[in-house]
């Protein structure tokens, strides 16, 4: 159990004893500043407020009931009633070795659920964009975090694989095979969709065609379906090459995409009708939403059936919330989508919620992401102002990294260098995006996601190589030396500690809010209190007990710090 937890418990137990029976939240929390303690609660004012009695006086009385006799040294009353909780290091220092365990940090179990996590979902014959590798990057973190606290995950790439376009698409592709020019020209997928639009736009014929094979597609014709599939598997092993780079855990498997709730379509605009839901306007099917007004004022129509028969992308994300509650029992859905869906989402939980389709209890998030932009604060492009190619995006960033690490370790063997390139150019664009408030707008810059200095997965790597050299030094590993026991000796010492212990709340933050750059700003702290450690600790020449502690310190740190990394998605390396 995590430190807070456990004072969480004491506490609310004395308040429990002090008199006051109701709902509260004591609110406990690791204090900002050494003089507040280690950590504080801050709950009192608020529940004493309430309860129209003076905080102070609560806050004495709940004192008199706390039992911390093992755990805390003292406990102080502070300012208009809060409690500042001193640890006792001999109790720190036991509950860090009883958390890490072998090579792993154990976790309070909780209550299991099953989580469907949306993210990827590129679209066929387009290439994906850097709003693309922002929620494949922040959804996959997600997904091994949740995975590390035990849920049942579901990673769902709902890929766009339908609609009108695809009729125009096969046409497109006919042409090329026909030539027998074959893939080449489908290596750039975006010169591919334009030239099919222009197609489309300047040939009456190929339009007609285009047309013809729309219906086609929708009535099953086993030819037109099989040149629907080439473009996706053109497209989709493409987009894999992308994910094995960057080390996400999507695969084939996960393609969840628009096509495959075609089926329910029909379906639930009928039902949506019958249920009053929705009404025939102009020919076309709509949801009137009460909730949401649009410009003169109006409760604003959502269309699920367009006049000519179609249906839309809203439709089929009804259909979607309705399978995953249904079918995958999901208890809780991340949508990791760009800021600008937030209203399409409101609208299709709002509908799915009146249909009954899904039940209040499930937890519906968007765990949304602000846009990427070039260095002059506009939407990130190429100079030409073409969208960005994802793959050389990555090879650019492994050649800056091979000359990095070139320049700091010129005797290593090219193959080496290369190697470490490859992980540290990945690593580097994931951990930019993952350290950034995920809500905000973020620039792109290599110069900094590649800085040996500062807030970068450079640093965190090196900072655990130099802990990997320490530790091999000393024929150790990542396999806790169970015989050695931890002291606390300074404050330093202490300082990692706590931090440590903190590393089950901040897991859960992240799987909570959906918020990696937590975990990311938690690894930085805790690699720069370990350097302090390191400069002004010796090690190797100290007594046999200290030198113990200290190197199962070590070893903990190591272990906290490749988990974390883990989380993020991104390997370590043993020596840079
Ligand atoms: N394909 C969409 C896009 O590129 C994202 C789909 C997100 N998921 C969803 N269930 N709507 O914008």
């Amino acid at each position: 159990m995590s430190i807070q937890s456990i004072l969480n418990e004491k506490v609310t137990s004395a308040i429990h004893q002090a008199g006051i029976q109701e709902e509260f939240n004591p609110a406990v929390r690791a204090s900002t500043k050494p003089q507040f303690g280690d950590y504080q609660v801050n709950g009192l004012m608020g529940i004493a407020k309430r309860h129209k009695i003076n905080p102070r006086e609560l806050a004495t009385n709940v004192l008199t009931h706390l039992d911390l006799d093992n755990i805390a040294e003292k406990v102080e009353i502070a300012g208009p009633g809060f409690l500042n909780i001193f640890l006792k290091n001999e109790w720190l220092s036991s509950h860090i070795s009883s958390l890490v365990q072998e090579n792993t940090i154990k976790m309070t179990d909780q209550k299991k659920q099953t989580i469907v996590v949306d993210y990827s979902a590129p679209n066929i014959a387009k290439e994906m964009h850097v709003g693309h590798l922002r929620t494949t990057i922040i959804g996959d973190c997600l997904v091994k975090v949740l995975d590390y606290l035990g849920h049942n995950v579901i990673r769902a790439n709902h890929i766009g694989d339908w609609g009108t376009p695809f009729g125009m698409l096969i046409a497109h592709l006919e042409d090329i095979e026909s030539n027998a020019k074959n893939h080449q020209q489908l290596s750039d997928l975006d010169m591919f969709y334009k030239e099919a639009q222009k197609k489309f736009k300047e040939n009456e014929e190929f339009a007609n065609k285009a047309r013809k094979y729309v219906s086609e597609l929708h009535n099953g014709n086993k030819k037109i379906i099989s040149q629907w599939k080439k473009l996706i598997d053109i497209t989709m092993s493409q987009n894999q090459t992308l994910y094995n780079r960057l080390n996400i855990s999507l695969s084939q498997e996960n393609i969840m995409g628009e096509s495959f709730y075609n089926h329910m379509l029909p379906g639930i605009v009928n039902d949506l009708l019958s249920k009053n839901i929705a009404t025939k306007d102009q020919g076309a099917t709509v949801v009137f939403l009460e909730e949401f007004k649009n410009r003169d004022g109006n409760p604003m129509g959502v269309i699920i059936q367009k006049k000519d028969g179609a249906y839309l992308y809203t439709t089929t994300d009804i259909a979607c919330l309705k399978y995953r509650y249904e079918t995958l029992k999901a208890d809780r859905i991340l949508y990791c989508i760009d800021a600008r869906q937030n209203q399409h989402l409101q609208q299709i939980w709002a509908i799915s919620k009146k249909a009954n389709y899904i039940s209040e209890d499930v937890s519906l998030e968007h765990i949304q992401n602000g846009m990427v932009l070039g260095d002059d604060g506009k939407p990130f492009k190429t100079r030409s102002g073409k969208t960005v190619k994802l793959l050389s995006l990555i090879d650019e960033s492994e050649s800056r990294a091979y000359k990095l690490i070139k320049e700091k370790n010129p005797t290593l063997s090219d193959a080496e260098i290369t190697q470490m390139a490859k992980l540290i150019g990945g690593a580097s664009i994931k951990y930019a995006e993952l350290s950034k408030s995920r809500t905000t707008d973020y620039i792109f810059n290599f110069d900094n996601m590649l800085s040996f200095t500062g807030n970068t997965a450079p640093y965190l790597l090196y900072a655990y190589t130099r802990i990997q050299s320490i530790l091999s030094k000393s024929n150790l590993n990542n396999s806790l030396e169970q015989k050695y026991k931890f002291i606390i000796t300074n404050n330093i010492e202490k300082q990692i500690a706590l931090q440590v212990a903190q590393f089950e709340d901040v897991v859960k933050t992240v799987a909570k809010d959906g918020t990696p750059h937590i975990l990311c700003s938690y690894l930085f702290n805790l690699s720069g209190l370990f350097s302090s450690f390191y400069e002004s600790n010796p090690i190797l020449q100290e007594s046999e007990e200290i030198k113990n502690s200290r190197l199962l310190l070590v070893q903990i740190v190591s272990i906290v710090m490749k988990t974390s990394l883990e989380l993020l998605g991104i390997e370590s390396l043993n020596k840079m």
